[in-house]
Parts: C-alpha cells; structure tokens; sequence
C-alpha cells in the first residue's frame, strides 16, 4: 500500500454507487464505504466493489465491548474489505480484540486504523460532555499512541495533525485524512482542510475525498487532479 486518493461514495444505494464508478473506466479508485452506504446496500456492495477490482476502506468506526468487535471484524475481513476502522475511545484492550478478529489463520489481515477524536467534536463538548480536561490535540495524540500501542496500523486525522501523528508515532503509522479541498473549490462543511499537495507536504498517506470528487460536474477529470497533485 502506498500513498493514494480514497473516495468516500457518501451514496444512499448500490445502483448510485455503481453507476459513479462506472463512470471511471480503466481506472479502479480505492473506494470509501461509510455508514450511510453499507447500511443502505447491505454488506454485499463491499463484495461488488471488491470484485469489480476495487480496494475498500470499510469506515464503520466499530465501538462495543471487545468480544462484539472481534466478532464483528472477523465479519468484515470476510468481506474482503483492505482496511477497516474503529473509535480509539473502545480501549486498548477493544483494539487488541479487534486485530485478532481481523486476523486470518494465515496471520495476514486488513489494515486497521482509529479514529481519534470526531473531528465534530470541539474542545467546550470535551470538557463539558465528554468530562475530558486536556487540550483536544494532547487527547488527540493520547488516542494515536494508544492505537499504536495496540497493534494497529494507523489513524483517521485532521491533515492538520498527519505530520505530529508522524513524529509521535513512526514515520510507518498510517495517517488517512478527509478534509481535503481543491484550492479554488467549495469547503461545505468541512473547516479545518487541505489541498491535496499541502496534504502531500505535511505526509498523509492516503486523502479521503468525498464532495470534491462526487459532486463535481466531472468526477474523472476532479479524480485525476487529487491524483497528480497528491500522488504526482
Ligand atoms: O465530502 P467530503 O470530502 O467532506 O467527505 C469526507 C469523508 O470523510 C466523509 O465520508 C466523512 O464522513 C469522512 N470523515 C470526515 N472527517 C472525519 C472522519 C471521516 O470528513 N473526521
């Protein structure tokens, strides 16, 4: 695995997100699948797309005890998804439980990584809801080195924080970024962002790129862009 643009198919349905893809021909993106997706299609969209060549990020940010999440991981590896995600917060020990879920009898598996904070989540609904003091980004950094603690292979992050994950946590530690926008292109509701070639500077391993790419007029030529300037 090596740097690339993921596509988050935010798509209510399999027919949407079929007809998206088709449209990229000779070309087989990574594909994001969230929850909005995976729940709308059922899980056979993650073989449909798997089979039609594609890699996936399965991005259902698991979060139970850690008997249910190694359960359900071994569910997901199953599906033949190539990296899947989980909420930091579930503890090391859900971490743990989780890669062993994920693991075949063969010892290989899907990349696992975390995501830390929601990037939804400010520092007044920390301190006041969640009860937590710290400054978001020392808790931020906290959850990247417990994820790395357990095993896993990386973070979901702010581009933002990619190059701190980095000099915390190795050079090797994924760092998979949304928030990324085309210079002169719409942010919607995205606040703290980056151009795919600042996303490069700074070392995020792989951009996630929804609306950029989905909502363009033409999705291919959005694509390439992402590509040549992150990829180059
Ligand atoms: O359309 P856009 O480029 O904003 O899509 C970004 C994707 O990354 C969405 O699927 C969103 O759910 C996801 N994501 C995010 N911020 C996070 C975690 C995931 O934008 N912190």
């Amino acid at each position: 695995m090596g740097k690339d643009v993921i596509i988050a198919c935010d798509f209510p349905n399999a027919e949407t997100t079929l007809a998206f893809l088709d449209r990229f021909t000779g070309r087989k993106p990574f594909v994001k699948i969230g929850m909005e997706l995976f729940y709308g299609a059922g899980p056979d969209i993650v073989r449909t797309i798997k089979a039609r060549g594609h890699q996936v990020f399965l991005d259902l940010k698991l979060h139970d005890i850690p008997n249910t999440v190694k359960k359900a991981m071994t569910v997901l590896r199953d599906l033949g998804a190539d990296i899947v995600n989980l909420h930091a917060a579930g503890t090391a020990q859900m971490m743990r439980a989780a890669l062993e879920g994920l693991t075949r009898p063969d010892g290989t598996r899907p990349l696992l990584i975390a995501v830390t904070q929601l990037t939804s989540t400010d520092q007044a609904a920390l301190e006041n809801e969640l009860l937590i003091r710290e400054p978001i980004d020392q808790v931020v950094m906290h959850y990247a080195m417990n994820a790395k603690k357990a095993g896993l292979d990386g973070v979901v992050c702010s581009p933002l924080e990619a190059a701190k994950v980095h000099e915390a946590c190795g050079a090797g530690f994924l760092t998979v970024t949304p928030g990324v926008r085309f210079a002169d292109g719409d942010r919607g509701d995205q606040k703290r962002v980056m151009t795919p070639a600042e996303a490069k500077r700074v070392g995020s391993d792989y951009i996630v790129v929804g609306r950029p790419i989905t909502a363009a007029a033409d999705p291919v030529a959005a694509y390439e862009r992402c590509l040549s300037e992150f990829v180059g």
